[in-house]
């Protein structure tokens, strides 16, 4: 079998002019649009209408999420796009409605919380391995399997056994709804406003009155039964209020949040598992290694919460996954008022992205970048803390990231424990950017037992 040097990676445009070319076209791959020169350039300007910067130096990214945080909120184009399903949630509220969300939701996340719902995860891995073990000898892909397995996660620790939540019924809408955001283009993320009717045309849908329909009714219904003995999301969410001031969510803020998590939660931990499980087939030493480091730990048990400290391999395999095929492959923001970022001037209103994944590619930052190489993340190593930003940081950094660490190392060191995954000759993935960074057409493995 012929192996390529390199794993997949996205093509960036090598000239400045078929970026444009590209964009005035309009409907392409946004990450095929960022540029070559991302990955060596500290910072990139150009006009698409409005004015925007791709910014890559990490002293830039650090005054933009955290040092001048207030000068650069969430885009427009950001708000437009998840509002209608998630409304103002976490996720897009700004300002003080951001705050008194966050404090409500932060307590859901301490590490003893997430630590106690590791169960689930353990459960999701067991029954995802059997899912593989019955279709062993065959093509297996490994992204929708990893969806379904994140899936059931999130959902069993949103509505945990709800009576009355329609998980199928919620999982239809949003996969429904991800689809849709699979037609945004780099127009609709500069922010051109000629497209903005469109966008709220496209996520006008009954899907996601229906999911939200589903998913008011199973909170109704819990604060009427009350909280179950080990408290999943929902009963977090219920006890959680502002600190300062004491306010508790009611029905709706409650909803968009959960629907928030469930978005922003299952399929980027389920790519992080696919990629990862990817660069596995493709480098087998390494495959070799982490399952020998798993079997060690796991024996033929599933992994917990206890074992994850004792797989330190299994966890630099996901923080390179993170690198590599970073899910959220870019962020964006909208200036509020006159800045500079690495001596270039930033005015009002200008769009400014940060492309995480050109960022993780960079050369200046990262020795051999498009190489996997999980002992990047070995030991004490000094890695820029804004040279890698799979989880954004600042304030707004991911809530929920130390809960898909914990899930992804649960269910990669379960499933590499038991099962060997090759390559497919011909069937590279191909990693495309929609509103995550996605394998286009899944991610097809050969799934055979660990010898
Ligand atoms: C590997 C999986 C995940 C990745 C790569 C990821 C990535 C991110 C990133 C980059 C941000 C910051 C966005 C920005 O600054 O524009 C973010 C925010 C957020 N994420 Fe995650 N996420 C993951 C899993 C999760 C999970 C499991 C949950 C919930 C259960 C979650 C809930 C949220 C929420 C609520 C926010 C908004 C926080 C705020 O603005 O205060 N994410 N995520």
């Amino acid at each position: 079998m012929s192996v390529p040097t390199l794993p997949s990676r996205v093509p960036l445009a090598t000239k400045p002019l078929g970026v444009l070319g590209s964009l005035q076209a309009g409907r392409r791959n946004v990450l095929e649009l960022i540029p070559e020169i991302a990955t060596h350039a500290p910072i990139l300007s150009g006009r698409t209408g409005k004015r925007w910067h791709m910014v890559m130096e990490p002293g830039a990214l650090r005054q933009i999420l955290r040092d001048k945080v207030e000068n650069y909120p969430k885009s427009v184009v950001t708000k437009l796009i998840l509002g209608p399903a998630i409304g103002e949630s976490l996720f897009v509220a700004e300002g003080a409605h951001w705050q008194w969300q966050r404090r409500a939701a932060a307590p859901v996340f301490t590490h003893r919380n997430v630590a106690a719902l590791a169960p689930v995860m353990t459960r999701a891995a067991e029954r995802s391995a059997a899912r593989l073990a019955a279709g062993l000898g065959r093509d297996v892909d490994v992204f929708a399997e990893m969806v379904a397995a994140t899936f059931e996660v999130i959902s069993d620790v949103t509505f945990s056994d709800g009576a009355g939540f329609d998980r199928a019924a919620v999982h239809r809408a949003i996969e429904g709804y991800i689809g849709q955001t699979a037609k945004v283009s780099f127009l609709d993320i500069v922010g051109a406003p000629a497209w903005v009717p469109r966008l709220n045309r496209m996520f006008a849908g009954a899907g996601i009155r229906e999911m939200k329909r589903v998913a008011d009714l199973a909170i109704d219904q819990r604060r009427l039964e009350g909280a179950h003995p080990v408290p999943d999301l929902l009963d977090l969410l219920l006890a959680g209020e502002d600190p300062s001031t004491g306010r508790k969510m009611t029905t709706a803020e409650m909803r968009d949040n959960l629907l928030t998590f469930i978005v922003a939660g299952h399929e980027t931990t389920a790519l992080t598992l696919a990629w990862a499980l990817y660069l596995c087939a493709f480098d087998p030493d390494v495959q070799a290694a982490a399952r020998a480091e798993a079997m060690a730990v796991l024996g033929d048990r599933a992994a917990t919460v206890a074992d994850v400290a004792q797989l330190p391999l299994t966890r630099q395999i996901v923080d390179e996954a993170l690198r590599m095929y970073p899910p959220a492959a870019f962020l964006s923001r909208t200036a509020q008022a006159e800045d500079s970022l690495c001596g270039r001037e930033v005015l009002k209103g200008d769009t400014v992205i940060l492309p995480i994944y050109a960022l993780h590619r960079h050369h200046g930052l990262w020795a051999n970048p498009d190489a996997f190489d999980p002992s990047r993340f070995a030991g004490a190593q000094k890695i820029d803390r804004f040279a890698y930003l799979p989880f954004g940081d600042g304030p707004r950094i991911c809530i929920g990231a130390s809960f898909a660490l914990q899930e992804a190392v649960i269910i990669l060191a379960t499933l590499l424990a038991r099962f060997q995954f090759s390559r497919i000759e011909g069937k590279e993935p191909k990693p495309v950017m929609i509103l995550t960074l996605r394998p286009e057409g899944g991610v097809w493995l050969k799934v055979e037992p660990a010898k």
